[in-house]
């Protein structure tokens, strides 16, 4: 099966079959403190916040998620000219299927006509560093949408689930070292569902990653996904719910930012402004989405993604007014109490 028949069917199966984690992400373990006397105006909120020395409207990545098919370009548009409007950073899906056959790149590169000044991340995936991506493809991954940043995705359990995955994972650190050495941009290294643990964010920092992005279990199951697939013969539904909540894996790496120069994205399972709100308060510098932005374009296009986003703003607002902050840099642990 080539690589653009896969993509599109990953997209297919996110948005029409419960491809979720059974376990949660941990937000429902926090409620918040509720300020009776808040003394803010709620028309003087700000909800802009910063990411790798650039500011934005409101702390929301657009994850990484589709290109490398034809109906993948139409996507990429809708997410490029949303994130241009809106100033919201976004970042394209994996490139490999582009590296591997040029005639895809169309469906990439379309991202820079309809945002020409948004920020927009490349993606490679973790399986194809090691002895792979050379100087020559590094260009390529960054020139084809004038990249401002790279991500690194980390996917051993949807390699090992999929039936043509890839189960080779030594070298891959060396491989993350060689991009950050040779691209001459910030690399953020990301998870895709499964979270990353402190061990394995202090083998990041240690490399000279600039941004984690935790990416934890409770939200989009690739375990699930896969399992989901025609061409899975052989489902192990076992590991539908492996990973590390998406809480548990900010409450472990939030501390390593005292003594460490990174900064943090929160998600996987990130379906609401609460899920924003307590990213922040538990120590993340921004958060990220990925199933419910392809969701809704696909349900209603770019105005379906505006709705999305406007309600998830506007509710943010309100809720930071209630727990007494002007801005998303004032909310932390003490305007969070835990219930469970
Ligand atoms: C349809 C789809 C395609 C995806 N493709 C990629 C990809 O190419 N590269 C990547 O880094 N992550 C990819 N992801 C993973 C997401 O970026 C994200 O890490 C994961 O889905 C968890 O976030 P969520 O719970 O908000 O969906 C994809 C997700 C979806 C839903």
């Amino acid at each position: 099966m080539s690589i653009q028949i896969r993509k599109k069917e990953h997209v297919d199966l996110s948005v029409t079959r419960d491809v979720f984690y059974s376990k949660k992400t941990g937000f429902e373990r926090y409620d918040f403190v509720h300020n009776a006397l808040p003394e803010i105006n709620l028309d003087e909120i700000d909800l802009s916040a910063f990411l790798l020395g650039r500011e934005f409207s409101f702390p929301l990545f657009i994850s990484s998620m589709t290109g490398g098919y034809s109906e993948a370009g139409a996507v990429n548009e809708v997410i490029a000219a949303f994130c241009e409007e809106e100033n919201l950073p976004f970042g394209v899906g994996s490139q490999r299927v582009m590296l591997e056959n040029p005639d895809q790149i169309p469906s990439f590169s379309v991202v820079r006509k309809h945002a020409p000044t948004a920020f927009i991340a490349a993606n490679i995936g973790g399986a194809q560093l090691p002895g792979g991506l050379n100087k020559e493809n590094i260009t390529i991954l960054i020139e084809s949408i004038r990249a401002d940043c790279i991500i690194v995705h980390l996917n051993p359990l949807q390699e090992l689930i999929q039936p043509e995955g890839d189960t080779r994972f030594k070298g891959i650190l060396e491989g993350i070292f060689f991009l950050i050495e040779n691209s001459g941009l910030p690399v953020i290294v990301k998870e895709t569902g499964a979270g990353i643990s402190a061990d394995t964010a202090n083998k990041l920092i240690g490399i000279g990653v600039k941004v984690i992005d935790v990416a934890g279990a409770g939200g989009t199951s690739w375990a699930k996904v896969e399992n989901l697939r025609e061409r899975q013969h052989e489902p192990m539904h076992i590991f539908d719910d492996w990973g590390i909540p998406t809480v548990d894996c900010l409450r472990q790496i939030a501390p390593l930012k005292e003594e460490n120069n990174f900064e943090l994205i929160s998600s996987g399972g990130i379906r609401g402004s609460f899920d924003i709100l307590k990213s922040i308060a538990l120590g993340a510098d921004f958060t990220a989405t990925a199933q419910p932005v392809i969701k809704a374009i696909i349900d209603g296009g770019i105005e379906a993604l505006r709705s999305l986003v406007n309600q998830w703003k506007k509710e943010s607002k309100i809720a930071l007014t209630l727990v007494g902050c002007s801005n998303f840099s004032e909310i932390n642990t003490k305007h969070l109490v835990e219930t469970k």
